[in-house]
């Protein structure tokens, strides 16, 4: 039998009916995670200059803007705290009453529907802005004693309510380590969603401002080489076996072939973080009048799940909810 060549695809797009009863994915106000910043002692809201739109507050304001999350639609968010008490070790995050875990028992108990994550690392925290404790060099993280920290700083935030642990400073063992510390203090049903490939990425550049960090130096030696893509695979099946629960691509747009072959080889959630380098430029285009900043933001998002991401942590998740219920 001859099939003749003229399948016709418009067919399928002649109406807006049509197309979306075809449409493949979809961006829904539960894929988001909006990503908060709390800075200690700050008495009003300040915008983070490279990213026009994005606050630090308040921590005293920080209930007010869970809730406004909230109503928007928002269902998880992710909290930054912009630290006045740094030290050579992060310190401050492995006390019950350290900034850490006040912002997740503020949020929580605020608004105890939403899910709190918080950030598991250090350089937001240290002086010298590293993800964990250096080494004898001074310049670089000693892994293993970094990994001793991170459990404690684990067990800190669920103690505090955290309802997820998002360990960020991609150390080799943490998610091992992480899950026997939650374990061993009782928190055997808090999940971890691991930054498991977290690329070594100029796409931070903001978020830096953002969380006034002291860094210099470089994270080449703990964050993965953007060159890598076999590399990407394997550091999140890593983290599969020791038992995260969620794997995580960041940055988002540049590496949707990680993201799609990471996904099709767990069975496991797939989040990805469109970071504040990503958020920055499409802000800055917006405003310079060179693109429509609503529909290049959902064709990016959308985008994330087409390669199959299903959590989006972003910091247009406010908007994009209200862009989708319009
Ligand atoms: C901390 C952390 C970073 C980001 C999230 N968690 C910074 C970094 O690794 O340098 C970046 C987020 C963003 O750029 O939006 N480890």
């Amino acid at each position: 039998m001859n099939i003749k060549p003229d399948f016709r695809f418009r067919r399928l797009r002649k109406s807006a009916a049509l197309r979306s009863l075809v449409r493949e994915n979809h961006l829904h106000a539960e894929d988001f995670i909006l990503p908060i910043f709390i800075e200690e002692t700050l008495t009003e809201r300040l915008e983070v200059s490279s990213m026009p739109g994005v606050y630090r507050y308040p921590e005293a304001d920080l209930p007010e803007v869970v809730n406004a999350a909230y109503s928007a639609g928002i269902r998880a968010v992710i909290l930054f705290g912009v630290s006045h008490c740094k030290d050579e070790s992060g310190l401050d995050t492995l006390e019950t009453e350290g900034l850490m875990a006040r912002m997740i028992r503020s949020a929580k108990q605020t608004c105890p529907e939403m899910v709190v994550i918080t950030d598991n690392c250090f350089c937001e925290y240290t002086t010298h802005g590293h993800c964990g404790v250096l080494d004898a060099t001074g310049e670089d993280v000693d892994n293993d004693l970094t990994l001793k920290n991170l459990a404690k700083q684990a067990a800190v935030a669920a103690q505090a309510g955290a309802d997820m642990i998002a360990p960020s400073g991609m150390m080799d063992g943490m998610i091992s380590a992480i899950r026997e510390g939650l374990d061993e203090e009782g928190f055997t049903h808090i999940p971890v969603m691991s930054y498991s490939t977290k690329f070594a990425s100029a796409f931070y550049g903001p978020f830096r401002d953002a969380v006034d960090s002291a860094f210099k130096g470089t994270r080449a030696t703990y964050q993965m080489d953007p060159a890598n893509a076999r590399e990407a695979l394997a550091e999140s099946m890593q983290d599969d076996l020791e038992g995260a629960d969620i794997l995580m691509v960041k940055p988002a747009l540049a590496y949707l072939d990680v993201v799609k072959t990471i996904s099709e080889n767990t069975h496991k959630p797939v989040a990805v973080y469109h970071v504040s380098g990503e958020y920055a430029m499409v802000k800055a285009a917006a405003n310079a009048g060179v693109i429509d900043e609503k529909s290049i933001v959902l064709e990016t998002l959308l985008s994330f799940k087409r390669a199959g991401a299903s959590l989006i942590i972003t910091y247009y998740a406010l908007d994009a909810v209200n862009w989708l219920s319009e």
